[in-house]
């Protein structure tokens, strides 16, 4: 251990040399054994911590911060408030909408090193988990104590649980279990002038109060640093039952949405919809086999959750009826892990459909299931109007109501004209009635639309709490809500 106010730090310019000599000496001020990495500098940030999977043009921070613990991130935000710096958190950097990029000449504070899972009490059915703890690591340690975390995105081997909670995620089981909020008791969060507010509830109800934990869930950073999470465990499912559905029309789509709902009620834990040209353009850009000879208009994969060990799988009989009553054209029944792997693989490699294709622009907008539709044509109309190339690819967590959206013009490169399709898809979602976003959150990519979806008083009251809990504008500036001047 080390004096932090001895780190070496090659600066830039005397302007950030300055910021950093008054970074150093507020650490140093606060006495204490702290790390020497704690802290790196300009050059020295890895690329990897300068932009997240927007892929937005990279931002090089002023420093980067990897604290170990909470006392050392309470540490970093006070030697901040000291020197007057913006902070941006940083957990797994696999949100879409800019909310992780650095600010320049500001403190990225990445949770990295902030991973483990501290506790699992099983007989109460919960966890106690740091937040920078990958998704993937969370589930692992449910499972091996027998019980069940249910939330679970494509991106789940690298985004971290703090990080989910920021945004609250949503992902592929909402429709049974809700989204990232349902799933926390309680957290412990760290205040932008490094006040620790230990808010770590584990009790189901606990009405003592207002819930604070609320104000920091879906808060994007802009309030404090998640550094812990309480977090409720679900019994663990026996066996998963997984099948792609392949449908004529879109009210197909909906009677079936209905129909494996009365049937299987909260046993039905997965709802995905995949237009025909999303699932040709996957199928063909990553080479994966087809799943159906013919052609189809719309494709649904479906999970069934089943309990009791003894409970038999009544999906495929539920499958052979809605196919004889003409609602289904075709359906295939994963038999193995393996087979239900290859069905989400189609729905999860879209992920990596940027590497292959080029730069593209996605979406996440949520819209009541009965329009849907309406709205995917009625987006593609627009943008092929001023776009004819464009692909317009549509999918999404459709029992939750929420679309996703991939526009590309193959003509426009590596200069695509976000705004302009923005501008048409976001216009569109305001007359069908819809959110600019479901789950990705507002980060800085959708703040110009945040009135889209929130009226004036909604964003007076968000301005509200901004102020009280972090009155310098310095946590997360711009992100969500356009800084003050
Ligand atoms: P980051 O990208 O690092 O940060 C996201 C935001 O949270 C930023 O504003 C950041 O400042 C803030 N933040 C991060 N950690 C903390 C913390 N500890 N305290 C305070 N603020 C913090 N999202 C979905 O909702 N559903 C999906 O199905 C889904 N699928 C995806 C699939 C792929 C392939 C990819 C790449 C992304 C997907 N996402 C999805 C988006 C993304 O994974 C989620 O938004 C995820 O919750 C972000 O977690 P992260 O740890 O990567 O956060
Ligand atoms: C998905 C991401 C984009 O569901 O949210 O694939
Ligand atoms: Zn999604």
């Amino acid at each position: 251990m080390t004096d932090t106010g001895s780190i070496d730090r090659p600066a830039e310019t005397s302007a950030e040399a300055a910021a950093a000599e008054a970074l150093s000496a507020a650490l140093a001020a606060q006495g204490g054994d702290l790390p020497p990495d704690l802290l790196v500098f300009g050059e020295e940030v890895p690329a990897r911590n300068r932009q997240d999977w927007s892929r937005q043009p990279p931002v090089r921070p002023l420093a980067l911060a990897r604290p170990r613990s909470t006392a050392e991130v309470a540490a970093v935000l006070a030697a901040c408030a000291r020197a007057g710096l913006a902070v941006v958190p940083q957990g797994g950097l696999t949100g879409l909408v800019r909310g992780a990029h650095p600010v320049a000449g500001g403190v990225a504070l990445s949770l990295e090193r902030m991973t483990g899972v501290e506790e699992v009490d099983v007989e109460g059915a919960t966890m106690i988990v740091r937040a920078g703890t990958p998704l993937h690591e969370v589930q692992a340690a449910a499972d091996a104590a027998g019980l069940f975390f249910p939330l679970d995105l494509g991106s789940r081997g690298s985004c971290s649980i703090g990080g989910n909670v920021s945004t609250n995620a949503g992902g592929n089981r909402v429709i049974r279990y809700g989204t990232a909020r349902d799933q926390v008791l309680g957290l412990e969060v760290v205040l932008p002038d490094g006040t620790v507010v230990n808010a770590l509830n584990r009790l189901v109800k606990n009405n003592t109060g207002y819930d604070i934990k609320h104000l920091f869930i879906g808060a994007e950073g802009t309030l404090g640093v998640i550094t812990r999470l309480a977090l409720r465990l679900q019994p663990k499912p026996a066996a998963l039952d997984v099948a792609l559905c392949a449908l004529p029309d879109y009210a197909s789509l909906l009677s079936l949405l209905s129909a494996l709902r009365a049937r299987f009620g909260p046993g039905l834990t997965s709802f995905e919809a995949m237009w025909d040209e999303y699932l040709d353009t996957i199928t063909s850009t990553f080479e994966l086999r087809r799943p159906f000879a013919a052609p189809h208009r719309f494709y649904a994969i479906v999970e069934i959750s089943r309990f009791g060990a003894g409970e038999d799988a009544r999906l495929p009989d539920a499958l052979g009826e809605l196919m004889e009553e003409g609602l289904i054209e075709d359906a295939l029944i994963a038999q193995t892990e393996r087979e239900a792997a290859d069905f989400w693989k189609i729905r999860e490699i879209v992920g990596d459909l940027r590497q292959k294709a080029g730069p593209l622009v996605s979406y996440d907008i949520g819209l009541p299931a009965g329009v849907t539709d309406r709205f995917v044509e009625t987006s593609a109309a627009r943008v092929r109007a001023q776009w004819p190339d464009a692909m317009h690819l549509a999918y999404g967590h459709l029992g939750d109501n929420n679309l996703h959206l991939i526009v590309r013009s193959p003509a426009c490169g590596t200069d695509q004209p976000r705004e302009g399709f923005d501008r048409a898809i976001y216009d569109t979602v305001r007359e069908f009635g819809g959110s600019i976003s479901a789950e990705h959150g507002i980060g800085t990519t959708k703040r110009p639309y945040l009135g889209h979806t929130r009226s004036p008083e909604e964003i007076a009251v968000m301005r509200l709490v901004k102020r009280a809990l972090d009155p310098d504008g310095r946590m997360n500036p711009g992100k969500v809500l356009e800084e003050e001047g």
